[in-house]
């Protein structure tokens, strides 16, 4: 019983700070509106925690895993793959580099949907955040 009010606790805790995260970022955006992104990267570890932001915020995590393959390759092969054929996943994300992890068509068209959707409207910035915290998974 206890355990299960901890729980609770826990998901509330959790959905109001997504929720206030939300609204300091509108704020910033506003008192900000040219570039945003500049002033939030001093480190090599911003990149890591805005990385790790947006791989959720941009649904990434609802087909990639750390470990295993849900729709899209686990994380951990993509890693693998990109340091064996010394590939650069942000050419891949501006659309600029073909897929080496998976290329079998049918697969390829569905990221290909998501860079052509949305990955090509991402900063640089955002895009490099993004091959950081995916190099970060080993
Ligand atoms: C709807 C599911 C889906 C979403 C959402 C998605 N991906 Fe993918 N992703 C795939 C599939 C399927 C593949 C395998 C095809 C391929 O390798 O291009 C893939 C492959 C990749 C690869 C390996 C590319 C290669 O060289 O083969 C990277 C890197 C990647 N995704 C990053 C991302 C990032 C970053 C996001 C979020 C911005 C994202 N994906 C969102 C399905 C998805």
């Amino acid at each position: 019983m206890k355990k299960s009010i901890l729980i609770l606790g826990l998901i509330t805790f959790f959905f109001v700070s997504c929720g206030e995260s939300k609204k300091e970022e509108v704020k910033k955006e506003v008192e900000t509106p040219a570039e945003p992104a500049k002033e939030q990267i001093k480190s090599s570890n911003d990149y890591l925690v805005l990385g790790q932001k947006l791989f959720t915020e941009k649904t990434c995590v609802t087909c990639h895993q750390p470990d295993v393959k849900v729709i899209g390759p686990s994380l951990k092969d993509i890693n693998r793959i990109y340091t064996e054929k010394n590939g650069n996943i942000v050419a891949f994300l501006k659309g600029e580099a073909p897929a080496i992890v998976d290329t079998d068509p049918g697969q390829v068209a569905i990221m290909k949907a998501n860079i052509d959707g949305f990955v090509k409207n991402l900063s640089n910035e955002e895009k490099a955040a993004l091959a950081v915290y995916i190099n970060s998974i080993k």
